[in-house]
């Protein structure tokens, strides 16, 4: 995959291609018009497992579509409900996770991602994930003036340092709100 490290898509989707091995299980906190649900599905090659979530219709319509024409596998699974629900259907170790904030793309909706949700759904993800397994978070500023991607700053800011790695990757020359990476990383299992 060429890689153009500016693009924060590009850039989760570059690492996370490196970190795939075999029956992982991945989830699409957000699954939007699908591109990151089939991201993830292509590059497991029908090994483990992918979940995506939305609480839109019209997105969870959208992610079936585009699995259906572009989709040569059949181990994922779309479900309709709010990522702070994970808990409820996801029992078994998550080694990578993706969130790609905000609101669906090239939609009339104006349903977005809110921290209190986003919030409970990586505390679910943390208590779940893998030793060495990864969370991505791709943050927009500006559009609520920056209150979730402040609060989440602020809160994986916080995260134990000898249980979590985080890093913030942004562009610091660029005015006018470019997005943010959070990556989180877990260094043992829950102890
Ligand atoms: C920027 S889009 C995601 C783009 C997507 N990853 C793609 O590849 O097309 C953000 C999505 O998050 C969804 N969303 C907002 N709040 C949510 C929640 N609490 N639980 C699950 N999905 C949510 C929205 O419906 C929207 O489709």
């Amino acid at each position: 995959m060429k890689i153009n490290f500016f693009n924060i898509v590009g850039y989760y989707q570059f690492m996370i291609e490196n970190l795939i091995k075999d029956d992982m299980v991945a989830v699409d906190c957000t699954a939007g018009k699908g591109n990151d649900t089939l991201f993830l599905c292509n590059i497991m090659k029908g090994r483990g497992k992918v979940f995506a979530f939305d609480l839109q219709e019209e997105a969870v319509k959208a992610t079936i579509e585009l699995l259906e024409q572009k989709c040569a596998y059949d181990n994922y699974e779309i479900i309709m409900d709010c990522h702070s629900r994970i808990g409820y259907f996801i029992d078994v170790p998550i080694d990578v996770a993706v969130f790609n904030l905000g609101y669906l793309p090239n939609s009339e909706s104006r349903i977005s991602t809110a921290f209190d949700t986003t919030l409970k759904s990586v505390e679910a993800i943390l208590e779940r994930l893998r030793k060495k397994g990864y969370i991505f978070i791709a943050a927009y500023l500006g559009h609520d003036n920056s209150v979730e991607r402040n609060s989440l700053f602020d809160y994986l800011s916080s995260l134990d340092s000898k249980r979590y790695k985080v890093a913030n990757h942004r562009l610091i020359n660029i005015n006018n709100y470019p997005p943010e990476l959070f990556i989180i990383q877990k260094m043992h299992d829950t102890l």
